[in-house]
């Protein structure tokens, strides 16, 4: 059984759709060989905690605050990393930037979901910048942690048409959605072995007619 190891910090809905990617399907079958064996919060108080708490998962809290800086709280949780040994880490709106040490332990075996079509976009406010670009495509992007932000190989992406009469949030709830359903897709890919990194590129072997490494959401 694959161990995944998910990294939260905030409201955790993607951890919610990779734990319900995760159960037995009608026929208790496992749809994966593999389990969400911890959550990893960087703050006590993120709804992820509780949300984790409700689903039966093990939570541990390496909280930012309890350290004076950025290289002591990448330790720490390096440490408790190489405790969980997880096959694969999934950063799931976790919203710390890891040490290149760190990235490069787990080298194409951590994924990170980003709300924008990268490279457009990558940092924070994405959906804010969308819009005030005027591009007519957005979208989300789930892509293996490399040590430069935002900019690892891309494994899946979802595109969605920008509307005219939508705002922020409006926008912001559609790239949700449309996560939620590229992140399940992407790990269970990733713990199929059917993921190749070359270069920049992330090919998928033996696609399905079903399996595209991008939906457009319309
Ligand atoms: C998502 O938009 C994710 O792409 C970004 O942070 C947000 C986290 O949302 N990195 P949630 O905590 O998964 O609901």
């Amino acid at each position: 059984m694959k161990k995944i190891v998910v990294l939260v910090s905030g409201r955790g809905s993607n951890m919610i759709a990779l734990l319900d990617a995760c159960v037995r399907d009608a026929c208790g079958e496992r749809r994966w060989n593999a389990q969400v064996t911890a959550v990893v919060s960087d703050r006590a108080e993120a709804p992820a905690c509780g949300l984790a708490r409700e689903r039966g998962v093990p939570l541990e809290v390496v909280s930012a605050r309890a350290f004076s800086d950025r290289s002591s709280f990448d330790h720490a949780l390096g440490e408790r990393l190489s405790a969980l040994d997880p096959d694969l880490v999934v950063l799931a709106g976790f919203m710390r930037i890891l040490s290149p040490e760190l990235v490069s332990r787990y080298q194409h075996r951590m994924l990170n979901i980003h709300p924008s079509l990268l490279p457009a976009f990558a940092g924070l406010h994405t959906h804010r910048r969308a819009l005030a670009s005027g591009t007519r495509i957005h979208g989300a992007t789930v892509h293996y942690v490399s040590a430069d932000l935002d900019a690892g190989p891309i494994i899946a992406q979802a595109a969605l048409p920008v509307r005219d009469d939508e705002d922020e949030t409006g926008l912001a709830a559609r790239v949700l959605a449309a996560e939620h359903r590229i992140l399940p897709r992407a790990v269970g890919w990733h713990l199929e072995g059917r993921l190749r990194v070359e270069g920049a590129r992330v090919r998928l072997d033996s696609p399905r007619p079903d399996e595209e490494q991008w939906v457009w959401v319309p």
